[in-house]
């Protein structure tokens, strides 16, 4: 920890604070739509592709920049290169932290409303045609949107109000272990019901013949925004982390936890959706209309629709409060002599509530003109941050760390004389200066449809 900070004071902190930041809507809400719309157990298998090849060096990265300079996105390049030249690189991992908040807030605002409207029980007797349609009414209705949408906000500044340690650290405790339990008990009740072995098979089975250029494009873009790599958020926490900590070990215990919370999230899912006869390919919209309607007609209705929802409010929460503590951290960069973290919180909190009501407005009827290419804020800015911001992002940060941060700063694995660990160092930074950048620009030029 460095001086300006207040880290976090435990490795079993930092660790559940990381796979906090990684566990969240990106795994239960997208993982299962994605997975679903693009072959199942074959996206399933590039997916985890991706993860082996970019997750191990690319959290490192980012836990190591934090690390070495004790800065958040904001400060980092400046501090270990001492001179402004790596500088727009942290401008672009803010721009896609603020893109990010935009869309992240509102499908956050989402789930507020459906635990909400689950615990009073609104869904009682509703089929999936009335489910469907209660979707799209909520999700267009301006104030209420607004309302859901700003509640999480409230909820992640006040998290960040009480710091480090005592916010972020302490909340992540208690909510990572409960999410884990939750998901394993829905896991266990969702599969002994009749005929959910063919949503297992679909999966856990590939099938080949369904990878595609298409496929390979969106398992990259979901690998960076499940891991959270790209844009800064574990730079942060890196700069948060006790000196002594291992970063190797601390990344490959997050990608362990990030990965068996998305296939949890599908061993819930797709059983359900098979048991019930819905086509996995519903996008989006799977588990706020199509869950909801199997949940109706499952035994406990109310209290799985209850638990569903708690848990993906928490997932999404523990992502936000790393999203949005970058903010405040390079804004206390920044302003650090004038502003307190008070202050810094509560201007963060402000702005984001008007980025919110922003992308609301942008989706809701009364602003919907304002569109890019066609599109409203909220699918611009998702696609931007997946497909664009993150990928490049993480692209330049493993050339920043594999070619130009002095390599006997590479502290890979403190004080440790295990073999093993000697030889992370190497393999890290061959991976940084080859194996990621040019795997990245040719799935990214593969994307653009240049092959
Ligand atoms: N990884 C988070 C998720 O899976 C999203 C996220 C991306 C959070 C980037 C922080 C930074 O939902």
């Amino acid at each position: 920890m460095k001086e300006g900070h207040k880290g976090f004071t435990s490795s079993a902190g930092v660790i559940l604070a990381a796979a906090g930041s990684a566990i969240g809507l990106g795994n239960i809400w997208k993982f299962p739509y994605v997975a679903g719309m693009n072959g199942g157990g074959a996206f399933l298998i590039v997916y985890l592709i991706c993860v082996a090849v970019f997750g191990m060096p690319l959290l490192m990265t980012e836990l190591l920049i934090g690390k070495q300079s004790g800065k958040s996105a904001y400060g980092a390049f400046r501090t270990i290169t001492g001179n402004n030249r790596w500088q727009w690189l942290s401008w672009w991992t803010l721009a896609g932290v603020v893109i990010l908040m935009g869309f992240y807030f509102v499908v956050t605002g989402w789930c507020a409303a459906y635990l909400v409207e689950s615990v009073t029980n609104a869904y009682k007797g509703m089929d999936a045609t009335a489910l469907a349609e209660h979707f799209a009414i909520t999700v267009t209705n301006t104030p209420k949107m607004i309302l859901y949408g700003l509640l999480p906000v409230l909820l992640t500044g006040a998290i960040l109000w009480f710091g480090v340690n005592k916010g972020i650290e302490r909340l992540s405790k208690i909510l990572m272990p409960v999410l884990l339990v939750m998901m394993i008990v829905m896991a266990v009740y969702v599969l002994m019901l009749d005929g959910s072995k063919e949503g297992l098979l679909f999966l856990f089975r590939p099938d080949f013949s369904k990878i595609t250029p298409q496929v390979v494009m969106m398992a990259v873009g979901q690998c960076f925004f499940s891991l959270s790599v790209g844009i800064g958020a574990l730079i942060t926490y890196g700069a948060y982390m006790p000196n002594t900590q291992d970063a190797s070990m601390t990344s490959f215990q997050v990608i362990v936890l990030d990965t068996l919370v998305a296939l949890l999230a599908g061993v819930i899912i797709f059983p359900a959706v098979f048991a019930f006869g819905v086509s996995p390919e519903e996008g989006p919209e799977l588990v706020f209309v199509v869950l909801p309607a199997i949940f109706q007609q499952m035994p406990l209705p109310w209290l799985s629709s209850v638990m569903f929802f708690l848990l993906l409010f928490i997932a999404a929460l523990t992502s936000t409060i790393s999203v949005m503590e970058v903010a405040v951290a390079s804004l206390l960069e920044a302003f650090g002599g004038k502003l307190n973290r008070h202050h810094v919180v509560l201007i963060t909190t402000v702005i984001v509530c008007a980025l919110v009501s922003l992308v609301v407005l942008s989706m809701t009827g009364a602003w919907s003109k304002l569109t890019i290419m066609q599109h409203n804020l909220f699918d611009v800015s998702d696609n931007l941050v997946t497909m664009v911001i993150m990928p490049l992002g993480a692209m330049c940060m493993s050339l920043f760390v594999g070619w130009f941060m002095p390599i006997k700063s590479i502290d890979v694995v403190p004080y440790s004389k295990r073999p093993w660990k000697k030889a992370l160092r190497p393999m890290l930074i061959f991976s940084l200066r080859f194996v990621v950048p040019i795997t990245i620009l040719l799935v990214f030029l593969n994307g653009l449809g240049v092959f």
